[in-house]
């Protein structure tokens, strides 16, 4: 295990069983769509979503495009939110289409609120949110979400494709850092 590690919240076992269940639920939400030829669009957040979307997409065998966004509200060294900025992307061909929006975690909800307001401008049939955490706080809380991974302790967590300062994106276990690492 990685020096900084405090503790192991997921295991990359129970994250692959849990994407395995998430992409399921989707799928099956999907297939009541089919007789619908209204297109679906992930549109995942970058760039802590990018290890869960790359593991969720190889549950999904329908046919669907992927828009990726950027939005950034953890610059650097923080570990509170700074307030969620679009930095790139955007897709912008999405009236009429099914859209779900994935990201990594759920905390203050300011960046799945920036994003699915600007996604509605463009008039989808539908948007829906999919998030693989969510923090135990009344914003995650009272934020409507319709795929959940896990409820989660309001705790910073790295690993996974979520990160410290760009570091521990590549640690495979969703897990918490020694307070010497948070520097
Ligand atoms: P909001 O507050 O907008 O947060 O719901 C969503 C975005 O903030 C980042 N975030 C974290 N990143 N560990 C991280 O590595 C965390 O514990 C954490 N909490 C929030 C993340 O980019 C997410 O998309």
């Amino acid at each position: 295990m990685h020096d900084d590690v405090d503790r192991v919240l997921f295991s990359r076992d129970a994250i692959a069983a849990r994407v395995a269940e998430l992409g399921q639920a989707i799928a099956d939400d999907l297939d009541a769509l089919a007789d619908h030829p209204t297109e679906v669009m992930l549109v995942p957040v970058l760039t802590g979503s990018m290890v869960f979307v790359a593991d969720l997409i190889r549950h999904l065998p329908h046919k669907l495009r992927i828009g990726v966004m950027s939005v950034s509200s953890y610059p650097g060294r923080s570990i509170e939110s700074k307030g969620a900025l679009i930095r790139g992307g955007l897709p912008d061909d999405l009236a009429g289409k099914h859209v779900l929006i994935v990201d990594d975690i759920l905390d203050t909800g300011q960046t799945l609120t920036l994003v699915r307001d600007i996604i509605a401008e463009q008039r989808p049939a539908e948007v829906r949110t999919c998030v693989l955490l969510r923090k135990d706080r009344e914003q995650a809380r009272s934020f409507p979400v319709d795929y959940v991974g896990f409820d989660i302790p309001d705790e910073f967590v790295v690993g996974y494709g979520l990160d410290y300062n760009d570091y521990y994106r590549n640690l495979p276990d969703i897990v918490t850092l020694r307070t010497e690492a948070l520097r």
